[in-house]
């Protein structure tokens, strides 16, 4: 099984789930800036809300797709909504890409709000994620 992992990140939030995640399964953690460079099955794809959207750089990455992708996996931190599911949904759908019903969401630090989140248990939380979305 092919499997990527794609994050957009600004304060880093994203960028450890994008990397515990990678670890997890055995692939590299790259940002959204990186095209896919070949089909793959499984596409973990990370992001965040800012001011209640996701960054234009997420939205450019997902409509560049030009390789085949059988199912893209959501992960997502935010301080207030609950993830980015249904905003990536939106853009995947528009490119006909299914989104895996499953997802990875929790809470990321903003100014005094969730102070050292993810922590730990939610680096675990992720990567067992993962693994059991590549393992079964
Ligand atoms: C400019 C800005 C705007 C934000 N707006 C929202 C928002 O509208 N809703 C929300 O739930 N979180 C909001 N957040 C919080 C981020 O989603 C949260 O800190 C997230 O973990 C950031 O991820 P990152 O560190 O990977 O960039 C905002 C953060 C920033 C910096």
């Amino acid at each position: 099984m092919k499997v990527a992992v794609r994050y957009y990140t600004r304060g880093g939030n994203t960028g450890k789930l994008a990397k515990a995640i990678a670890e997890a399964v055995g692939v590299e953690a790259l940002t959204t800036d990186c095209p896919l460079e070949g089909d793959v099955d499984v596409l973990f794809l990370g992001s965040s809300v800012y001011a209640y959207g996701v960054d234009d750089e997420v939205k450019k990455f997902v409509a560049g797709i030009d390789v085949k992708v059988g199912k893209v996996v959501n992960f997502s931190t935010a301080a207030l909504v609950k993830s980015t599911y249904k905003q990536v949904g939106k853009l995947l759908s528009a490119k006909g890409i299914a989104q895996a019903k499953e997802e990875y969401y929790c809470k990321g630090s903003f100014g005094p709000m969730h102070k050292g989140k993810p922590d730990e248990a939610d680096l675990k939380a992720a990567a067992d994620f993962a693994k059991r979305i590549v393992n079964g």
